[in-house]
């Protein structure tokens, strides 16, 4: 289908006022948000206008343990948790062992894409690919016969081995039902244990990574808490280490750094307690072994004697995802989030620039570049500071002594430089056939009270329990830009239990609300769907609300419709369609009681589920 947005009137007003903001601030515009979010811009279009990109019906809430979605969409389980995903893979079980689980399907699905493989003539195959998908961390509750209570040697390496990217070819049978291909030339696992990761850019090499295993500090073992992802025009795949810190430990007593306090290293981490096994996670013998993870990793799918590569270039935090876009002369934009309460938004610009096939080349650009943190100012206009060594006050008077300083500890120059303390930014979108750009911001209960994280224009809400949707297009349509004017696309809340700001933007109503927005991704016809990881209890203010689900919205309009509702406990995060977009990917992640599978083998698991149209149409039309 043609993609008009951006030749919609809302859209053009947004451009031209990217920074002057002269029209966009509508006070009383038909979306309304403005009278209650005084000074804060939203969405400047109306959601009276009608949508032509959207006509599903969409569904109630729901508080069911199943998956539900429209009128004539139905889904398949593709993958779970501890299925085998090479030919000799080991079967699940609870008892399974590190040495199977390096063979199945990690836990915890997350951010995914497919990519579609080429038959002998060099066309697309429209029925086979190779998919990525990321296992964010593990539930020690349904791991281990004995809960994790009992770890031994193996208990732990088979919690990490449960950890990092899964990559394995898929193929559609005659009843059009998408199938793990185990015996797939490409199959592999990046797990934590994996000696397959190769640092590049400009920390590569450098004392901040030299450990006692690694003097090179360019060798890293694993990957771990793979968040969401990004793809590239180049068909690798991106993985981001978000929550790294959790896996570390140390004795009692251990003074910790400004820096690793910075990034939430502490003596217990998240429990995990590998620590005392594995002598690496131990903070106070092996300080630097932490700063070899918080990148983005680049994974060549198509060639499985590759190395991964982990981009240093684009600095060290807690990655949700990795939005890439080309700007107009060929420069890889990667916009990025950190999420933590009171964290930044990103962008990267390559040095080089994009070469149409060729490969080598390309796989080159996301080595070398320039960092920038976003400052979103309260009158709608916004900036990129950059955060190069010499620049804005990143000196060694300031306590930067490089930029590969700056760039392992990313979020200390970022809070230097002034940058906007954001609620808890999650995944990144950029619109497929203009400059918008899309950032959900969870929530964030620390905004208006801690002082680092006033109510601010882009954060207009304190304890803000429901987050929001951020939106921005660069000055002059060019990502190069450093401003850009940026709006507020949605503010999620409740309308039948709130009032006043916590009952949402006028675009939200008793039938679409949600909390919690997390996953974002566009698809190729510029529909924006939106994941959430949120409050699932569906009381109190959340009442209504349900299980965590998935919607759809139109970018420009403002139009939000929901289209699937997961099962109890879960999260949805992760989405990829195939390139006909008659299937989409989607992830299930932690669900907590029988969905999908569990009266065969007694415990719930992750999952990646295949939907499709019982007519065969596009998703979401
Ligand atoms: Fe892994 Fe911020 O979600
Ligand atoms: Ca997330
Ligand atoms: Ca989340």
């Amino acid at each position: 289908m043609e993609n008009d947005a951006h030749k919609s009137v809302a859209f053009d007003a947004l451009l031209n006022n990217a920074v002057s903001r002269r029209n966009l601030i509508k006070t009383g515009g038909a979306i309304g948000a403005s009278g209650f979010l005084a000074g804060t811009s939203t969405l400047a279009n109306a959601v009276s206008q009608a949508t032509t990109l959207m006509s599903f019906k969409q569904i109630p809430m729901s508080t069911a343990d199943t998956v539900s979605l429209p009128e004539g969409y139905r889904y398949d389980v593709l993958v779970a948790w501890g299925d085998p995903i090479v030919k000799s893979g080991a079967k699940f079980a609870v008892t399974n062992t590190a040495a199977d689980q390096k063979t199945q399907f990690g836990d915890n699905t997350d951010g995914m894409s497919l990519f579609h493989l080429r038959s002998d003539d060099g066309k697309l195959d429209e029925n086979r690919g190779v998919m990525a998908v990321n296992s964010e961390y593990i539930n020690k509750e349904f791991m281990h016969v004995h809960k994790g209570e009992n770890l031994t040697t193996d208990d732990v390496k088979k919690e990490i081995a449960a950890h990092g990217v899964n990559v394995f070819e898929v193929s559609k049978n005659k009843k059009g039902q998408w199938k793990v291909a185990k015996n797939g030339k490409l199959n592999r696992r990046f797990h934590g244990d994996a000696d397959e990761f190769v640092m590049t850019g400009p920390v590569a090499g450098h004392a901040l990574l030299k450990t006692a295993a690694d003097p090179s500090g360019r060798r890293i073992i694993g990957t771990f808490n793979n968040c969401g992802n990004g793809r590239t025009p180049w068909d690798t795949y991106l993985t981001c280490e978000e929550n790294f810190n959790g896996y570390f430990g140390a004795p009692k007593g251990t003074s910790l750094s400004k820096e690793q306090k910075a990034y939430g290293l502490s003596e217990t981490g998240f429990d995990y307690n590998w620590w005392p096994t594995e002598e690496r996670f131990n903070l106070a013998e092996h300080p630097n072994e932490a700063n070899r993870f918080g990148w983005i990793v680049e994974i060549d799918p198509l060639n499985p004697e590759s190395k991964a590569m982990k981009r240093s270039a684009l600095g060290r935090f807690k990655h949700e995802n990795a939005a890439l876009t080309l700007s107009a002369d060929g420069h890889a934009v990667v916009y990025m989030g950190d999420d933590e309460r009171g964290e930044f938004v990103y962008k990267f610009v390559s040095d080089k620039t994009y070469i149409e096939g060729n490969r080598a080349h390309n796989m080159t650009l996301l080595e070398n570049g320039t960092l920038y943190a976003a400052k979103f100012n309260d009158n709608g206009s916004g900036e990129w500071v950059e955060l190069s060594y010499g620049k804005n006050g990143l000196t060694e008077a300031n306590g930067f002594d490089s930029q590969e300083y700056i760039l392992v500890y990313a979020r200390l120059a970022a809070r230097f430089v002034g940058a906007t303390t954001m609620d808890r930014p999650e995944w990144v979108a950029c619109h497929p056939s203009s400059p918008m750009v899309f950032c959900t911001l969870t929530n964030n209960k620390n905004r208006g009270v801690k002082d680092d994280q006033p109510v601010n224009g882009a954060n207009p809400r304190a304890k803000n329990d429901f987050g929001h949707i951020v939106r921005w297009v660069p000055e002059n349509r060019d990502h190069l830009s450093s401003r850009f004017g940026w709006d507020l696309f949605v503010v999620a809340g409740n309308p039948t239990t709130q009032t006043g700001a916590m009952a949402g933007s006028d675009n939200v109503n008793a039938d679409n609300m949600f909390n919690s927005p997390d996953g974002l991704a566009f698809d190729a016809d510029g529909r924006l769907w939106i994941q959430t990881d949120g409050d699932y209890s569906n009381e109190g203010k959340f009442a209504g609300q349900g299980n965590n689900q998935m919607l759809c919205a139109d970018p420009v309009t403002g139009h939000i419709r929901r289209f699937l509702v997961g099962p109890r406990g879960c999260e949805i995060t992760g989405s990829a369609f195939a390139n006909d977009q008659r299937t989409l990917f989607v992830g299930i992640q932690h669900p907590s009681e029988t969905w999908p599978n569990a009266h065969k083998d007694g415990v719930p698991r992750s999952a990646v589920i295949a939907i499709s149209r019982e007519d065969g149409g596009v998703i979401g039309t």
